[in-house]
């Protein structure tokens, strides 16, 4: 919303305050559709930081995480035992789970390091996990009135964004999760016309994720990075899904 009212050339000031005034009239919106919801990974830094925020705001919060529920994304029969056990509808359903490092592989830095293992390894936990979890919880959201699937990407994984390359698997990965996060909006639209199904980028956020690798970025407690995403999701309609946005509101490239 804010860059096409910018596009359309309003001043910041008229910008902060017809997001002020859209964000509050769907305030309600979003207590609704917060009443019930799933967290997929929230044992990592960010998914924990988000259920204690929706539990704070009164929403029930189912949990799922492999360290307490032995699931694992990257396999289907884990995914389909763990969300089978889910009942009911939920109307917001948040995907926090992700990895760096994976089997000891640490991002490239040039081409020369990339290898099978590393790719594969890559795609497993930050593609193929996530869009396993969107095959079997989005049949969970309501099909009548607001709901939200959001999955954390990562704007390292935009294409357009990208200008000092490196880190080929975790980008690839995650550009890999965007394209389905897209498609899997537009299918869902045809049942679900109020839902909306995004990816985020968090920011820097101060998690293990990144502790080896935050280097001179500014980096945001899990807290206020879990303030963020979920006001960003409040802000969204229907007409923004399919989309990605970072901590900010804002649209990253793809
Ligand atoms: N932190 C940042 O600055 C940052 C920036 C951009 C994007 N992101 C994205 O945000 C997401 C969360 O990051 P975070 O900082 O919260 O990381 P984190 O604290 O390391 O948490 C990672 C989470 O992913 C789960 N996980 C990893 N592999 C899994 C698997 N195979 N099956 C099930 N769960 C698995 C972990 O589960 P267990 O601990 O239970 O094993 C944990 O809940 C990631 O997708 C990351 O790419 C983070």
């Amino acid at each position: 919303m804010r860059s096409t009212l910018r596009k359309e050339g309003c001043d910041e000031k008229t910008v902060f305050s017809i997001v002020a005034v859209e964000a509050a009239r769907r305030a309600s919106t979003i207590t609704d559709m917060a009443h019930r919801t799933l967290i997929i990974g929230a044992s990592g830094g960010i998914g924990s930081a988000i259920t204690a925020k929706l539990q704070d705001n009164g929403s029930e919060v189912t949990t799922l995480s492999r360290s307490a529920d032995g699931l694992d994304v990257t396999d289907e029969a884990s995914v389909k035992a763990a969300l089978g056990k889910a009942t009911g509808e939920y109307q917001l359903i948040f995907v926090a789970t992700g990895a760096l490092v994976v089997g000891g592989a640490e991002p490239e830095k040039a081409l020369k390091e990339v290898t099978a293992q590393s790719m594969s390894g890559q795609f497993a936990v930050n593609c193929i996990g996530p869009s396993l979890v969107m095959k079997h919880a989005l049949p969970l959201l309501p099909r009548k009135g607001p709901s939200c699937f959001a999955a954390l990407s990562a704007r390292v994984g935009s294409i357009g964004d990208n200008k000092i390359g490196g880190w080929y698997s975790y980008r690839t990965a995650k550009a890999a999760l965007n394209q389905m996060i897209h498609s899997a909006a537009i299918e869902l639209k045809r049942t679900h016309r109020e839902a909306v199904c995004v990816a985020l980028h968090p920011g820097t956020v101060a998690t293990d994720f990144t502790a080896k690798y935050a280097g001179r970025h500014k980096t945001v407690e899990p807290e206020e990075a879990a303030h963020n995403l979920l006001a960003v999701l409040e802000g969204l309609g229907p007409d923004d899904s399919g989309k990605f946005y970072d901590w900010q509101g804002e649209q990253v490239a793809w």
